[in-house]
């Protein structure tokens, strides 16, 4: 047996001690309490109860009058399963985590994780995921598009020990999108199918289905290189966990949406693409810093019209000239970046100005750093453009990293 260190005891006994004071205090906490209503003790009283066998996540963005629907038709068709089911809402302004709450009043397997100051399908998945004590989790859209009457073939798939991951495919067997897209979107989502099969070598028909099952300790393991951001959460598992999944298809027919719209738009495809190479790098690419430098190269332009702008109406001199453009540029990547690359963490309201005023201050001091590292690399070897680049490079890192830490962190 190890020997313990008297030190290690030093430490301990003290601890040990306040742990005993704190068990008292419960104690006598709980002798104070009233008596539980019989009902609830009935609840509480019981053996202790084992994790369900799988959680089904529902994202959930305005859903509630898909809610009620949804649930009652996937516990119809895990008619003999330990199942529970996991809403996890961006705090929905139509109060969907409020319906949740009220299904999970009256069955306390559905229940729900409600987010607040964040956005972003991928994210809320991965969230749901993790808070599973299940050993396999779902995942499924919460609007129907789904049909949960495959649950219970996904579920045997994965009892049977051979497969890892099981995927809901529209582009396999007789699987079909006719019912859930517009034309235009089908052929996007084929044409970004084959492009990450071929790129990430991503063996899956469709790994942009929003629809699959897992072994939750898979998820576990791999959650550090999981993107939150974006909504593509199928492919990045399946291409963070290349070669060692082993992976079933099964076909379903994306169908109609019962109530509500469909959240993504346009920004997917930057999403997708911000993805790819992430992936292709190795996760060596943050998305965010990507993201960050694109906004800061239309700052470039936005500074440069600022500028011609105050020269062709001669406001002030040079130097006024370019302070003014420099600000009104940090301003715009202040709003682009809020908009696109923290979207997930969007600052609105009074926190918008605090963030605006912060960004500034920060990039003021990014742009002297940026001038002063410049000169100094210039002084050294004299050419321009190595000097420029390193100033620049120096001042987007110092940007990046101190807004992250300020102006974004997560709340
Ligand atoms: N928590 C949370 N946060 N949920 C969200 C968010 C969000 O920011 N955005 C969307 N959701 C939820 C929706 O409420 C819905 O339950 C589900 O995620 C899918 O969102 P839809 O808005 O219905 O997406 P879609 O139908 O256009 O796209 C579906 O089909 C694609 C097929 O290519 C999704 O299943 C995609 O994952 C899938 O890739
Ligand atoms: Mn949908």
């Amino acid at each position: 047996m190890e020997q313990i260190q008297p030190v290690a005891l030093g430490i301990w006994i003290p601890f040990s001690a306040s742990f005993r004071a704190m068990a008292t205090v419960t104690l006598t906490r709980h002798i104070d309490a009233p008596p539980l209503a019989p009902e609830l003790a009935r609840e509480t009283s019981g053996a202790p109860a084992p994790a369900p066998e799988l959680t089904i996540i529902l994202p959930t963005f305005n859903e509630r009058a898909n809610l009620p629907v949804i649930v009652e038709r996937v516990g119809r068709s895990l008619a003999g399963v330990d199942w529970e089911i996991l809403v996890v809402d961006d705090n929905s302004p139509d109060g969907t985590a409020a319906a949740a709450r009220t299904l999970g009043a009256h069955d306390r397997r559905i229940r729900c994780i409600r987010r607040i100051g964040r956005r972003g399908l991928a994210g809320a998945c991965i969230e749901g995921m993790l808070a599973s004590p299940a050993r396999y989790v779902a995942v499924m859209d919460a609007d129907l598009q789904h049909d949960e009457a495959l649950l219970m073939a996904m579920l045997e798939k994965l009892r049977d020990g051979a497969t890892d991951l099981v995927v809901a495919s529209r582009y396999v067997g007789d699987g079909a999108a006719q019912g859930g897209f517009s034309a235009g979107r089908a052929r996007a989502s084929q044409w970004s199918t084959a492009l990450a099969r071929r790129l990430l070598k991503v063996e899956l028909t469709d790994p942009m289905s929003g629809f699959f099952m897992i072994r939750r300790e898979l998820v576990d393991a791999m959650a550090q290189r999981l993107s939150t951001q974006g909504f593509k959460i199928l492919l990045d598992i399946a291409a963070t966990g290349h070669g060692q999944l082993r992976v079933a298809e099964l076909p379903f027919t994306f169908g109609a949406r019962l109530h509500g719209e469909s959240k993504l738009d346009a920004r997917v495809a930057l999403d997708f693409g911000l993805l790819l190479l992430a992936k292709l790098s190795d996760d060596a690419i943050s998305l965010r810093f990507v993201m960050f430098c694109l906004v800061g190269l239309t700052g470039v332009a936005v500074h440069m019209a600022a500028l011609y702008a105050q020269h062709a109406f001669a406001i002030g001199d040079f130097g006024i000239q370019q302070g003014v453009a420099t600000c009104v540029a940090i301003a715009w990547n202040f709003v682009f970046n809020n908009a696109f690359t923290y979207r997930d963490q969007r600052l609105t309201g009074w926190h918008f100005v605090k963030g605006l005023i912060e960004f500034e201050l920060i990039c003021s001091v990014g742009a002297i750093s940026n001038v002063g590292i410049a000169s100094l690399l210039y002084g050294q070897d004299s050419i321009w453009w190595i000097a420029g680049l390193g100033g620049a490079i120096m001042g987007a890192v110092w940007n990046y990293a101190v807004s992250a830490a300020v102006v974004w962190r997560a709340q």
